[in-house]
């Protein structure tokens, strides 16, 4: 558990390149009760880059709409507030696990494991449910940090708390000198995340003291309810049984999810596989087998410059030529420099 006293934050932590503003601007525009389709919509096509993320996602498997979708306004009608909020927050968590090592690898299933879980818990208890996802999305941010900070050395730590059967939060801050949790919460404080989100990133290991039920608690369950599903990053230490971890959820919540565990895991083995398709290093591997899948995300970027209604049409008939050029440009450069930033 964390201690109150909050530790030195090792210089390398401020390297971590910001929280994607557009994810950022969306959190608080889904945190609002009167949120209109048409200004998400608005939002994610004012950052291309991640508007044709958020097409492609909509034209994926997941859905098989009858027909293709080439616009960000019909993406969001057809997918709908919620899995748009899912979705916004999971791609741009996404662009953060940028090598295949192992053990970014099980943090990221592990993420996407507690997310889900998250939002089953949320509908079992009936609470929570516009944050639940979120918060599991985002709850381990501070592990991601410490793994951008320290890559090698941070999956050296994981390896070896595995190993040797370590409680790996005092190890971090053996290693390290502050654990992923109070990681987290620096980092989510410097992200400028809600308070919530920030209290998750920090607390979220923090065993239910018999407070009432709250969103900290939903995500506490969920993380080791994905330890314990195997989605684990390193073993727990204590292997404990599914009546045990559900016991801070109400008796209806305990038993709905109990029964439906093995639909569950299978929803999380198939979001694993949607979104897997989505992370860098996945994506980089596609374009290199194919150099078809690079011409067709180049298609769907200038279907979707040229499909938002309020676009300006094009002037020449070459000009999608142009915008095609300019916006490959312009997403080499972005991803240049993020890739530079994120590797310094
Ligand atoms: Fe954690
Ligand atoms: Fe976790």
């Amino acid at each position: 558990m964390s201690t109150d006293a909050a530790p030195a934050v090792p210089r390398k932590l401020y390297a971590i390149p910001a929280f994607p503003p557009i994810a950022a601007r969306l959190m608080a525009t889904f945190a609002r009760s009167d949120i209109e389709l048409r200004s998400v919509a608005d939002l994610i096509a004012s950052e291309p880059t991640f508007g044709s993320r958020v097409l492609q996602f909509a034209n994926s498997a997941r859905f098989s709409f009858n027909s293709k979708i080439t616009s960000v306004r019909h993406a969001v009608s057809m997918l709908g507030i919620e899995e748009v909020r899912n979705a916004t927050t999971t791609l741009a968590m996404a662009s953060y696990y940028r090598s295949s090592a192992v053990e970014l690898v099980r943090c990221w299933r592990h993420t996407i494991a507690c997310a889900l879980l998250a939002e089953e818990i949320a509908k079992a208890t009936g609470q929570f449910r516009d944050q639940a996802y979120t918060a599991g999305v985002l709850h381990d941010i501070g592990r991601l940090g410490l793994l951008a900070a320290y890559p090698s050395e941070y999956q050296q730590t994981v390896r070896d708390a595995a190993e040797h059967a370590l409680d790996l939060l005092d190890y971090e801050r053996e290693k390290f000198g502050l654990d992923h949790c109070e990681a987290g919460r620096w980092l989510a404080e410097r992200w400028a995340l809600p308070e919530d989100f920030r209290v998750i990133a920090g607390r979220h290991h923090d065993p239910p003291d018999g407070s009432p039920f709250d969103l900290c608690t939903l995500v506490h369950v969920a993380c080791r309810l994905a330890d314990h599903l195997d989605y684990d990053v390193t073993r727990p230490l204590r292997p404990v049984e599914l009546d045990e971890l559900l016991a801070p959820l109400p008796e209806p919540a305990r038993r709905r999810l109990t029964e439906e565990m093995d639909r569950i895991r299978k929803a999380i083995e198939l979001h694993i596989a949607e979104y897997g398709a989505f992370l860098p290093e996945t994506a980089k591997a596609a374009r290199e087998e194919s150099p078809e899948q690079a011409i067709a995300e180049l298609q769907l970027s200038n279907e979707f410059t040229v499909c938002l209604p309020d676009a300006a049409p094009s002037s020449d008939s070459g000009g999608g030529a142009w915008k095609n050029a300019a916006l490959l440009a312009i997403a080499a450069a972005l991803g240049g420099w993020a890739w530079f930033t994120w590797m310094r």
